[in-house]
């Protein structure tokens, strides 16, 4: 069996609100993210169903601090270097660049901060892939216009796009414009910025929201383009496909319904139009998202030049209430699939449903994809030693690194890339905690922030160099 493509860019993915920490340095403004708290109420600030518009005393807040890595990048760079990383995908912290979002002139602290940083990945040969917005909107543009609910957004994120796309011409050339984009459906304050008053319809909302953001992608696809033909601009889902949990046909059907609700946001992303079950649908719900007559004619016009997705699971649906028992922790609802085992957040592992999800989706569309996460989050105990030997994480990316190989070489995938999940530890996006790690670097921190904050090499460090150097041969 033929390999990778000889310009495979393996690395690793991160996002700013859950490794920068440094909230309030040089500049930088509040974030959505920033007052997410750990702990039980975290999830409901995140669906937006409770509001927490500043800190308290009564909630820890892990965004604040992260991992420190807005203070340690050049030793964490250093580590990814000696990986062998092509590329690193990281995303940009708007509050940094408008700590409020509405200025006229963008904070030099903030420019200088990632210019600086990318230039420290291209001392050892690393790819940028830039994040414009992963899960990060100013709480200003909360406060004052409601978040991605209203349309103003576009422009501010148009103005915020334009001064990235034009600054670090030269130093990236691969865009993500937002972070999982379908979370909104599920999340929406961690999506978009909105919460929700009792009386709203939050439906409705959450599908203003999702047309806002998919203009705005449009509409900067557009002007990136216009700045440099080169760049390349991707969307990017939070993906696994999804089994019927029988083969009911009305299991199957529900199986349908839970795919395109996330498929939509790629179809439109993509094809340029919204499909014809999304209109329908909405229809019936009596949803009928405000647009402008400009809106169809910018979709139609700039779809994005690859799609980008993560994959942790696959999903399992039932048109039998009764049997609709949710798994812990996914954000994203599923069942259990009695077939697979999960990780300790019961997060199920299913390495074929990656060879799956990159087949449906190179079917669906025949663009180039980029796997943007992947990865398994476990607890970490370092031995005697202080050594960190995680076989159970070397066995998880293994099986997933091959099913991904068997998508590329034996169904013909057209795949850009690869970067797994937090090749450093950091902060969980789900939970806030620290002991949810992924990395191949493990970074002393415990979940109520005591700790040096000082890196180490786990096992599969060694191990993933070696699958980069072989590009994917020796796993
Ligand atoms: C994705 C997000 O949903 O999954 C990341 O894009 C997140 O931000 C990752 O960290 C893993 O989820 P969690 O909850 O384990 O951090």
């Amino acid at each position: 069996m033929m390999g990778f493509p000889e310009k495979f860019l393996w690395g690793g993915a991160t996002a700013a609100n859950q490794c920068e920490g440094a909230w309030n340095v040089d500049g930088r403004g509040l974030a959505n993210v920033d007052l997410a708290p750990t702990g039980k109420d975290r999830r409901a600030v995140l669906t937006g169903e409770q509001k927490m518009l500043d800190f308290d005393e009564a909630h820890y807040y892990p965004a604040k601090e992260g991992i420190d890595m807005y203070h340690r990048y050049k030793e964490d760079i250093r580590l990814f270097g000696e990986m062998g990383f092509k590329v690193y995908r990281m995303s940009i912290a708007w509050t940094r660049i408008f700590p409020r979002g509405d200025e006229e002139e963008p904070n030099e602290q903030g420019l200088e901060f990632y210019e600086n940083l990318f230039s420290e990945c291209h001392k050892y040969g690393i790819e940028p892939l830039v994040t414009i917005s992963h899960f990060d909107c100013p709480m200003h543009l909360v406060n004052t216009y409601g978040g991605w609910k209203n349309r103003q957004m576009i422009s501010f994120f148009e103005k915020y796009s334009r001064v990235l796309f034009e600054r670090f011409n030269g130093l990236v050339k691969y865009w993500l414009t937002f972070n999982e984009i379908n979370m909104i459906l599920h999340a929406p304050f961690m999506g978009a910025g909105v919460y929700f008053e009792p009386e709203d319809d939050q439906e409705k909302i959450k599908y203003q929201a999702a047309h806002h953001e998919l203009v705005a992608s449009a509409l900067v696809t557009k002007l990136a383009h216009e700045i440099n033909p080169e760049y390349q601009i991707g969307c990017m889902l939070a993906g696994g496909d999804t089994y019927p949990m029988t083969c009911d046909p009305k299991d199957v059907w529900q199986a349908k319904i839970e795919d395109r609700s996330n498929y939509f946001f790629t179809d439109v992303h993509v094809r340029g139009y919204y499909p014809a079950y999304a209109v329908k649908e909405l229809e019936r719900k009596g949803i009928f998202p405000e647009t402008q007559p400009e809106d169809m004619e910018l979709l139609n016009k700039y779809p994005v030049d690859f799609i980008s997705f993560s994959y942790y699971a696959s999903r399992c649906a039932s048109a039998d209430p009764e049997i609709s028992k949710l798994t812990d922790g996914n954000v994203l609802a599923s069942l259990k699939n009695p077939y697979l085992k999960a990780s300790e957040w019961g997060w199920q592992i299913d390495p074929l449903g990656f060879r799956i999800t990159l087949n449906t989706l190179y079917d669906r569309y025949q663009k180039p994809l980029f796997v943007v996460e992947n990865g398994l989050g476990a607890l970490d105990v370092p031995d005697e030693k202080g050594c960190v030997m995680d076989d159970y994480r070397i066995d998880y990316l293994r099986a997933h690194i091959q099913a991904m190989k068997e998508a590329v070489v034996l169904d013909g995938v057209d795949l850009l890339g690869y970067t797994t999940w937090g090749p450093i530890d950091l902060v969980s996006a789900g939970t806030g905690e620290m002991s949810k790690r992924y990395g191949f670097i493990y970074v002393d921190r415990d979940d109520q922030g005591n700790g040096t904050l000082n890196r180490s090499k786990k096992k599969s460090f060694d191990w993933y160099k070696k699958v980069i150097a072989s590009n994917g041969e020796d796993l």
